[in-house]
Formats: structure tokens, C-alpha cells, sequence
């Protein structure tokens, strides 16, 4: 199990997954030290939805760095490098995280960065080329993810793709002085959306 971990763990490494408006790939040192991910990071338009206190602090670049290396040291992790495929550029990261290689569950999470890229069809095709990855070829037969109430946008994603909302934690976030619900939702194999189209808005 070890040996076909790792040897998963290689191809994906030498893997460009590529989508119609991005692509993918793996998250390494210069994308670390890249400041534009850091900058981002105490971008607080960027953060304010991904309920994380460190980010909101704001976060040190050790703590970043801390994060890279448990994702990277992980067998249950990957962490991918968005790029917009028109221009090459670095605009965001795709994580995916807790995955259990025996009920082959996997969770998804997403930061673009560039606000300028915001609205343009990235995180729905980033999702769709990294969920058809993990269905087809790491054998994955569900995926999830969760956001906070504050974040609609995201339930559009999510939703476009074939998930279902599958439960809420009611009033569990803190956001600007109000607490709020955060959503969680599901995807099997089966329902996936595996016709979705991703025209970019450019292009249209
Ligand atoms: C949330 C986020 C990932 C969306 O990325 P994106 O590339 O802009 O997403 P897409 O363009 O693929 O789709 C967004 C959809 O939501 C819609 N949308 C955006 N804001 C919305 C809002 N406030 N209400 C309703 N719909 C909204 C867009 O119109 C679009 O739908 P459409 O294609 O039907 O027009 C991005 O804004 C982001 O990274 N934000 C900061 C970090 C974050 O919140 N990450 C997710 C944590 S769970």
C-alpha cells in the first residue's frame, strides 16, 4: 500500500492537469517564495471567506511555510498551483485534503487569489479537472467540501459540478461580529458532472 501511495504520489508530481481556463500543477518551493502567495495571504478581500483565524490575524511566513511542509510531507494531502491558461499566470491554489484511501473520500479546497480572476469560470474548472483526477485515476468515489454562508458563490461551484448540500453547522462561524452558518456538501462518483462544460467568459 505504501509502494502504490508513493508511486501515486510520483506521477502526480510529474502530472499538469489541465482544464479549458486553467491548469494545475504541483505546489512547490518557488510558488512558496513566490510574494505574491504571500501576498494574498494578508489580502483580507482573499481570506475573509476561508475561516481560518491564522489568516485573519494576519498569518507570518513561517506559519505558511509550516502548512506547505505538513502538506507536502503528507500522504493524505496534495496542493496544487493554479495557472490562468491564457496567460500563464500563478493566480491561486487548490488543496486536497483528509484523504482516506480506504472509504476513498477526499475533501476540496480552493483560493484564488488574483481578485481579477474572480468570476471568470477558474475555480469551477479547476474543481472539475482536479474532482476528475481524483474520481478516475486515484479511484476516489466521493469528494466534499464546505464553505462559509458568506460565500454563495462557492455553493454556485460546487453546485455547477454535480455537488449536493449535505448538512449545516448552524451559527458555527464568526465573521465581522456575526456568527453564521457553514455549509457542507457532497459529491459521489456517480453524480459528478461529468458533461460540464467551461467556456471561458472571455471566449463567449
Ligand atoms: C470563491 C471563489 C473560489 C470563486 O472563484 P471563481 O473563480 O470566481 O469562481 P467561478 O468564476 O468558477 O464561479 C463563481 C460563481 O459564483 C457566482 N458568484 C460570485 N459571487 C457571488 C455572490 N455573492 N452571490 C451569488 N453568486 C456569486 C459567480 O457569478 C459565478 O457563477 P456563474 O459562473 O454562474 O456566473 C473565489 O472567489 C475565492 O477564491 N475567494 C476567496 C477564497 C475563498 O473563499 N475560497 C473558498 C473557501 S471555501
Amino acid at each position: 500500500m505504501e509502494i502504490i501511495k508513493d508511486v501515486l504520489k510520483k506521477e502526480i508530481l510529474m502530472f499538469k492537469l489541465e482544464g479549458k481556463v486553467s491548469y494545475l500543477i504541483p505546489f512547490d518551493d518557488d510558488h512558496l517564495n513566490n510574494p505574491t502567495y504571500f501576498t494574498w495571504l494578508r489580502n483580507y478581500e482573499v481570506v475573509r471567506t476561508i475561516n481560518c483565524l491564522n489568516y485573519i490575524c494576519p498569518i507570518s511566513f513561517d506559519e505558511v511555510k509550516e502548512y506547505y511542509e505538513n502538506l507536502i510531507k503528507s500522504k493524505n494531502d496534495m496542493f496544487f498551483a493554479i495557472y490562468f491558461r491564457e496567460n500563464d499566470k500563478f493566480i491561486g491554489t487548490i488543496r486536497v485534503n483528509r484523504i482516506n484511501w480506504y472509504t476513498r473520500i477526499a475533501n476540496i479546497g480552493i483560493l484564488i487569489g488574483e481578485q481579477d480572476y474572480w468570476g471568470k469560470g477558474v475555480a469551477t474548472d479547476s474543481i472539475f479537472v482536479i474532482a476528475e483526477y481524483l474520481f478516475r485515476i486515484l479511484g476516489m468515489r466521493k469528494l466534499v467540501g464546505n464553505y462559509m454562508e458568506i460565500n454563495p458563490g462557492m455553493g454556485k461551484v460546487f453546485n455547477k459540478l454535480g455537488f449536493k448540500v449535505e448538512g449545516k453547522f448552524r451559527k458555527a462561524d464568526s465573521f465581522e461580529g456575526e456568527y453564521i452558518d457553514h455549509i457542507y456538501v457532497g459529491c459521489l462518483k456517480e453524480e459528478f458532472n461529468w458533461k460540464y462544460e467551461n467556456i471561458s467568459k472571455n471566449n463567449k
